[in-house]
Formats: C-alpha cells, structure tokens, sequence
C-alpha cells in the first residue's frame, strides 16, 4: 500500500501504523470521523468520500480547510516555500534570524503558510505551542532546508491531500466530543488521542479524565470504532487498557521509533488497535494477518484514493 504522507508533520503521526490501521476498517457505507485529526495521515488514507475530521488544533484544521477552499495551492505553496526558503538561506546564525521572524509572525497573524514553513522548518518534524498558544519548537538547523528537491516533496504532498479532501469532508476545531456523539450506525469512528496523563503541549494534553469521558462515549457509540493506544513498552504496561479497554476487540503490534535523531535512539512500544466490530484477527498477535475480505476492502480504497489523485 502506498501511504500518501501529509504537509504538516508532527511527533505522533501515524504514517508506518497506517496499512494496519487500514486493514482493520471494517466496511461501511457512512463517513470516517476522526475526532484527534493530528496530520491527517489516517484519514487521507482512508479512502472515504465523506468525513467529519476535528482537532482542538485550530491551526491543523484552518490549514486543511484553506486546502479544501482553494486558498492554499501547491502553485502558491511552491512560490511561498521558495522565497521564504531563499531568505532562510541567506540569514544571519545559519538561518536562525530569519526562522525567528517567521515564528514571530505565526504567533501574531496565525498564518497557516507560516504554519506549514515552520513544521517543515522546525526541529525533528515536532509541532509543540506553550502555555500561550505560540509555536515552541526550535529551528532545525538547517539553513539550506527548503532546497529544490525537499520544496517539491512538499508541494506534491500539499497536492495530494487537495485531491482527496473533498467537498464533503467537514473539518472542525472541536473537542472530541461533539464528533463522538454524532456519530451514527453507519460511520466508522478512528480516535487516536494523546496519551493520557503525559502533558504535550497547550493543544495536546490528555488527561485521565478525558480518557474516561472517551471510554463512555465510545461505550455508548452506534458506530463502530478504532482506538489507538499503547499496550506496553519495556518499563511499563498501559493501566488504562485494563481499566478500560480490555472490554472489547484489541489487537497490537510492535512498532519502534526514535526519539531524537540517533540510531542508539530506536525505542519500542507495543502499539494496540481497540474495536468493536468482529474482525477475523488473531488478537495478540504482534502484527495482523487481515482476512481477504479485509485485504478486498484495503484493495477498493487504494484504488479510489488512486482515482482522486488522478483527476487532478
Ligand atoms: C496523537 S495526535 C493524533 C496523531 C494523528 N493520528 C497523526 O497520525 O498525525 C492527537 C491529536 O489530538 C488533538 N487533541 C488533543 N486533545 C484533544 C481533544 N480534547 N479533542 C480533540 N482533539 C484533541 C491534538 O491537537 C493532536 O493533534
């Protein structure tokens, strides 16, 4: 499966979970709604032709929305990208004084162009605000960073997601909430919220709390759902999945990752998918071996994403 990779970019996006995640999305004939949207990454590969995609990340949201209005081009990415690219380049400390200006403009006009240049721009692809809502992750050093090849890369991915956001997808700045309770029998709900507990940032904190306030809405749903979550990793197991999440399907996987650029870095964690729908899937199994039915499924929404990128 090619996994089409969004714009923006942040610490928890799930592009190397997304063919498992797909493979377990159960056929329905309603809308994908994903209420903790982060980068999109799940829900552009989904394959769905209606959506209802929330964040309390205004700036994810207004950034996809300008997309889906025509505000934001890839025509218009490329030229903003290159010039901003070009004073980067030729800026006093490698490139600092001028990330400084553009994250000091962000925080004052909120311009999602801004947005884009400083998650591509910031250090390790982390999207973070502080305590007031402005942007709090570090330049990444990097003075020649929008460099032909890598503005390209860019504008490619802007112009994948224009494809397949369509005019039915309804993006929100909203709590999880409201989007779990609308919900009806026939959508698929993917939840993918911050860990809880662990706070991450002014938008991205989650607390016991809302792990709770998730679990009934997700008890009391006619749709059906996925939850990703933790299981365990070598120090610790994730207590919510007893407290909760035992009550219905779970699956999981390994999965590693780095925190920090180096090799020595490389961590695992066993990353669990949580349903509620039947799904033929050894449970437990460290990596799922879908059903035919499943892989059919997968096949017809690679071939839709596919045909919307083609149109273009
Ligand atoms: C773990 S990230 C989702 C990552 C996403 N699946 C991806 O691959 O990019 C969680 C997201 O939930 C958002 N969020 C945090 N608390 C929220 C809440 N109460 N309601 C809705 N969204 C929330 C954060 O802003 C963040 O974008």
């Amino acid at each position: 499966m090619r996994v089409i990779t969004p714009p923006i970019k942040s610490q928890g996006i799930k592009t190397k979970l997304v063919p498992w995640i797909q493979a377990l999305v159960p056929s329905v004939s309603g809308r994908w709604i994903e209420p903790f949207l982060g980068t999109g990454v799940v829900a552009f590969n989904s394959g769905f032709k209606r959506a209802l995609l929330g964040d309390t990340n205004p700036h994810i949201i207004n950034f996809y929305k300008q997309i889906q209005q025509g505000l934001i081009s890839p025509a218009q990415v490329r030229s903003f990208l290159e010039s901003e690219g070009e004073y980067l380049r030729q800026a006093d400390n490698d490139g600092y004084d001028y990330f400084t200006i553009v994250k000091q403009r962000f925080n004052r006009l909120y311009d999602p162009l801004d947005f884009l240049f400083l998650s591509r721009a910031g250090f390790n692809g982390m999207m973070r605000f502080n305590k007031k809502g402005e942007w709090n992750i570090p330049f990444c050093q990097k003075p020649e960073r929008f460099a032909r090849a890598y503005v390209t890369k860019i504008v490619n991915q802007v112009h994948d997601v224009a494809c397949l956001i369509q005019p039915e997808w309804e993006f929100r700045i909203s709590s999880f909430e409201s989007l779990i309770l609308e919900a009806d029998v026939d959508d698929i709900i993917y939840c993918d919220p911050p860990y809880s507990g662990r706070y991450v940032d002014y938008y991205n904190g989650g607390t016991d709390e809302d792990e709770a306030r998730l679990f009934e809405l997700l008890s009391a749903t006619k749709a059906k759902f996925i939850l990703s979550t933790w299981h365990h990793n070598d120090y610790r197991t994730n207590e919510m999945i007893d407290l909760y999440w035992n009550r219905f399907n779970l699956v999981t996987r390994d999965h590693f990752y780095h925190s920090g650029g180096k090799i020595e870095n490389r961590k695992s964690i066993v990353e669990a998918l949580v349903y509620n729908f039947p799904a033929n899937i050894r449970q437990h199994n460290h990596g799922v071996i879908p059903k035919p039915e499943q892989l059919v499924l997968l096949d017809e929404r690679a071939e839709y994403i596919a045909e919307q990128l083609c149109k273009a």
